[in-house]
């Protein structure tokens, strides 16, 4: 009995480790891109970051963002398009929340496609 339950977690550790790589290898390309996009000079990954004024953050974190919109129907379209065409200073989504009034466009570092893979990555964060 003791021996079956030492090959089923041997077996269950070899399926899982490609995954786990295949994940840390998703997370690095992601990161990457979030770099030379530029989106980290406004966001963090993690809350509880602070701003430059110390106190509130410029755009809300990623985790936030997450909690905000994961499992909402057409929550991946809608923030691609967000995070293409920027957002408006006059209907902001995270008035107190955040020290940036507003989004700007960042269709001019970031391609569809790539905005649409990070923002998948984000509502899974
Ligand atoms: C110049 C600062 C700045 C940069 C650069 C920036 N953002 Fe933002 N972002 C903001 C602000 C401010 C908000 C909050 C907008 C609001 O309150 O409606 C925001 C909101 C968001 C949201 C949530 C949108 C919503 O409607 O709730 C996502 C997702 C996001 N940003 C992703 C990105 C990605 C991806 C990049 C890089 C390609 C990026 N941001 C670059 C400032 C920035």
């Amino acid at each position: 009995m003791k021996h079956h339950r030492l090959i089923i977690t041997l077996l269950a550790a070899s399926l899982l480790s490609p995954l786990a790589m295949a994940e840390a290898k998703k997370d690095a390309e992601m990161l990457k891109l979030t770099s030379t996009s530029g989106c980290m000079t406004c966001h963090s990954i993690e809350s509880g970051k602070p701003g430059p004024d110390g106190l509130k953050p410029v755009g809300p974190p990623w985790s936030e963002v997450a909690k905000q919109y994961k499992g909402k129907p057409g929550a991946s379209e809608f923030l691609t398009r967000v995070v293409l065409e920027g957002s408006s200073p006059y209907s902001s989504h995270w008035k107190g929340k955040v020290s940036g009034l507003a989004m700007p466009p960042n269709a001019v570092a970031i391609t569809e496609g790539n905005a649409r893979l990070l923002v998948n990555w984000i509502l899974a964060l």
